[in-house]
């Protein structure tokens, strides 16, 4: 198959490319480059790059001509990907995670491409219990709201032979190309490794569901490749724990581990906890633990692979909010300014 990914150079999607690629799919990526690209081009076989704004799929209908000729499934993960970056510019957000997916989804639907989109369990919020994909959404941010709608919106325009199906995502963990130390188990590896020290916010009774990095890749590659799903919407995870669990697994791993808790002025009111019994109703399993993902990022601090681990450049708020201020500038401008700041993720442009 030919496969669109979109936000295919993000932490997700560095690791899902080579995956498709190994899998004899011929790859194409549309991503802005917020964190680089450059990764992608060590990928083989090649990679048919678009450093473009998804907003060209809202505007140009002949860049969408070129960008889906010959493409059979998109795989849609581009996004302001979490709470605080979508935080600082709600109209941003919305306008890049809802209506860019609702424009890409339409030249799917037109053109008869399957489409897999990535959504979060987020979108429940705060809830009791161990939660379906039939429970009441709650979202508490502009980030959950943008998954809501999008879901909603692909949900109404599904008809006929156009099956869209969504993945809601639980919170991913573990190396990746492009990494990310702005999730929990990844930030607390950092710490664990370089200062034997983690922080937990709050009293870290918050439920959430974790998937390691590359199980969430495969969830992908499974149902992009498999066009017989039963449901427009999965969850996608592994084990639910609470953030003193995960904690207390670091602290397993490392007896000298110093555990201390800190106070939120805003306490964090997301708490939910998933069933996963349809994602392995349709044949996918999970198979890697937070204490493979925790072996595995320690290994790469102390190898070395990741350079300068504590840089802003592995948080996606901090990075984009310097990067921009977002909100007074235009994606080009952001774009224009990357590519002036010296020696700042080197690797990566
Ligand atoms: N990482 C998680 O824990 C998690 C959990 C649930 C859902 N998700 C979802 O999975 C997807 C991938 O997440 P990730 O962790 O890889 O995030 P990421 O931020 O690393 O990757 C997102 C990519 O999208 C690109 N992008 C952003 N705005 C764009 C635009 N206007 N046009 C084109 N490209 C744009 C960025 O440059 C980036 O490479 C997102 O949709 C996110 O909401 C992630």
């Amino acid at each position: 198959m030919t496969i669109l990914v979109t936000g295919g150079a993000g932490y997700l999607g560095s690791v899902l490319v080579p995956k498709l690629l190994a899998r004899g799919h011929r790859v194409k990526v549309l991503d802005i480059g917020y964190f680089g690209i450059g990764h992608l081009r060590a990928f083989r076989p090649t990679v048919e790059l678009f450093r473009e704004d998804i907003e060209r799929v809202v505007n140009d209908h002949r860049f969408c001509d070129e960008l889906l000729d010959q493409v059979d499934c998109i795989i849609h993960l581009a996004a302001i990907s979490n709470d605080p970056s979508a935080e600082l510019n709600p109209t941003l957000t919305k306008h890049v995670n809802f209506d860019g997916t609702l424009a890409l989804a339409e030249e799917a639907r037109k053109r008869g491409i399957h489409f897999v989109f990535s959504s979060s369990c987020s979108v429940y919020g705060e809830a009791p219990g161990e939660l379906t994909e039939d429970s009441p959404l709650e979202p508490l941010t502009a980030y959950a709201h943008s998954k809501v709608e999008a879901e909603a919106a692909l949900g109404q325009m599904a008809g006929g032979e156009w099956r869209p199906v969504s993945l809601r995502n639980g919170t991913l963990f573990g190396y990746s190309p492009r990494m990310r130390f702005d999730l929990v188990v990844n930030i607390f590896s950092l710490y664990s490794t370089l200062y034997n020290e983690i922080k937990v916010f709050g009293d870290g009774l918050q439920w959430r569901p974790y998937l390691h990095v590359n199980d969430c890749a495969r969830a992908f590659v499974h149902f992009a490749e498999k066009r017989d799903h039963s449901h427009f919407v999965y969850n996608i995870a592994h084990e639910n724990l609470r953030v003193v669990d995960v904690a207390g697994l670091f602290q397993q791993m490392n007896p000298r581990l110093k555990v201390s808790h800190l106070n939120m002025v805003e306490p964090d009111r997301r708490d939910y906890r998933v069933r996963a019994s349809r994602m392995e109703g349709a044949g996918f399993l999970p198979r890697l633990t937070v204490e493979a993902g925790v072996v595995e990022i320690t290994e790469a601090i102390i190898n070395g692979q990741i350079p300068d681990p504590e840089s802003i450049y592995y948080r996606n708020a901090k990075w984009l909010k310097e990067l921009s201020e977002l909100g007074n500038r235009s994606h080009r401008e952001i774009l224009g300014l990357m590519e002036n700041i010296p020696n700042r993720a080197a690797t990566s442009f």
